[in-house]
């Protein structure tokens, strides 16, 4: 059976939790395959909202297999204050996790790499969730990483001592104060509990379980332009966003991969620097933001809002051989008389519609105008019953996409979804 893929299209929290968790039943399995606990995945059922940020969203299904896979940076910390905040028995998430023996682990030195990095940089810092998510990538990818299968070695605490070492000695070229003795003593609690979970090479088992005919939904963090390579950069993640890092962090062909589901919001939203084309530094943002409740799942910061840029989802698009867009937060555009979608930039005096490399280009958004609905929508379920200007907002995506809208949010909860 072919492998699904969910990934956002834009720079994060399109909704990725709320629609793996809405589709969880009709998949066996549900793989994170990249990140760490820099995501924050909210979903919302029996009027209780739930944010994860190691754990797969298809943990509170009973018969499902959530994987963390080999391409996730895992801090045994967050791993056990989630697992305790779940607010399900242990036993029963024994069942339901399996955690991959090659994910690698972010130390609690890396964090404060992280902070003391971002520090350093001052004004062109990139705001990172200083969840120590680059230092532990830098590492991975220098080699010099330490991994969940690790855990099992009876010299492990030697190992972690060297690598804290190493990042002692880095630190005391900062002048940047830190304290890490207490948090240090909650990861090794999160490295007690881990042991308890089945620790496996998941590579084999995803494979078998798709040869065997079980349904896999592969589960991203982040989006697409905050991917290392075609994101904003260096306003962007450490790792692989896009589909092809589901192949990397799951051990998957990239011949097994089915559908692509791509998540967009019906507007755009940023959380820390970069560029961001289409943002609104005026009411209309500010009306965003408080109608969408755009604060960071993960750190609480007010996430900047704009208008939906249509050169940029087409991009994330192209990137990711997109098969279906999933239309999120469509009920938080209710009220607004315009909504206005961006279809070109002016750069240099000319019209364009690629992503820019430099960062810095002084580009103008420019916007195609469409009528907007008053309409609560927020309990209607079935498509033709949504405002004939959301339906028309929806086929004029539809039309300058080539792409399908398979799916529209009406709101958080895993029910106020429409599918096509
Ligand atoms: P993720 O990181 O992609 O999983 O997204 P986040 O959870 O960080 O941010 C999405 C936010 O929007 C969360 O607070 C969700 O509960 C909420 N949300 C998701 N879909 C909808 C929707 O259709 N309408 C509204 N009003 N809220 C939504
Ligand atoms: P989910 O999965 C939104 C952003 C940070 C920062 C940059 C680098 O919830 O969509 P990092 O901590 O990775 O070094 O930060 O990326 N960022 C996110 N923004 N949603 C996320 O995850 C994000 N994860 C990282 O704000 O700008
Ligand atoms: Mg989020």
């Amino acid at each position: 059976m072919k492998i699904d893929v969910l990934l956002g299209l834009q720079w994060g929290d399109e909704g990725k939790g709320k629609i793996v968790d809405a589709l969880s039943p009709v998949y066996d399995v549900i793989a994170r395959f990249q990140g760490g606990p820099n995501a924050g995945h909210s979903l919302e059922f029996n009027n209780v909202k739930h944010v994860l940020h190691l754990i797969p969203s298809g943990i509170f299904h009973p018969d499902k297999l959530n994987v963390i896979g080999n391409g996730v940076v895992l801090d045994p910390a967050v791993f056990k204050s989630e697992i305790e905040n779940l607010g399900i028995p242990l036993e029963e998430l024994i069942k339901r996790l399996v955690i991959s023996t090659r994910a690698n682990l972010i130390l609690p030195t890396h964090r404060i790499l992280d902070a003391a990095f971002e520090h350093q940089k001052g004004n062109l810092k990139i705001g990172s969730t200083l969840k120590g998510i680059g230092p532990a990538y830098t590492d991975k990818a220098s080699r010099n990483g330490l991994r969940v299968g690790d855990i099992m070695r009876s010299n492990f605490r030697s190992l972690f001592d060297m690598h804290v070492a190493d990042h002692l000695s880095l630190l005391r070229n900062f002048s940047f104060e830190f304290e890490i003795k207490e948090y240090e003593k909650g990861w090794f609690e999160g490295l007690e509990l881990m042991k308890k979970f089945r620790i496996e090479n998941t590579e084999y088992l995803l494979n078998n379980l798709s040869s065997g005919g079980k349904k896999i939904l592969a589960e991203g963090a982040q989006g697409t332009m905050l991917d290392l390579d075609f994101g904003s950069y260096p306003f962007v993640t450490s790792s692989t966003t896009i589909s092809a890092g589901a192949c990397t962090g799951l051990g998957i062909s990239p011949r097994k991969i089915g559908e692509v589901f791509g998540i967009f919001k019906a507007y755009c939203t940023r959380v820390g620097s970069g560029p961001f084309p289409t943002e609104l530094k005026d009411a209309t943002g500010e009306l965003m933001r408080k109608k969408g409740s755009e604060y960071g799942a993960t750190t609480g910061r007010p996430r900047r809002c704009g208008w939906l840029d249509i050169p940029a989802l087409k991009y994330a698009i192209m990137i990711n051989d997109v098969t279906r867009l999933f239309m999120m937060k469509s009920d938080i555009l209710s009220g607004f008389r315009t909504i206005k979608a961006c279809t070109s930039y002016i750069f240099e005096g000319k019209q364009q519609t690629d992503m820019l490399f430099d960062n810095n280009a002084d580009i103008d958004p420019v916007y195609t105008e469409l009528e907007g609905w008053d309409e609560d929508i927020s309990m209607i379920r079935e498509f033709n019953a949504l405002p004939e200007n959301l339906r028309n907002y929806i086929e004029f995506i539809e039309t300058c996409t080539g792409i399908p809208i398979g799916l529209v949010s009406v709101g958080p909860d895993r029910n106020s979804t429409i599918f096509r």
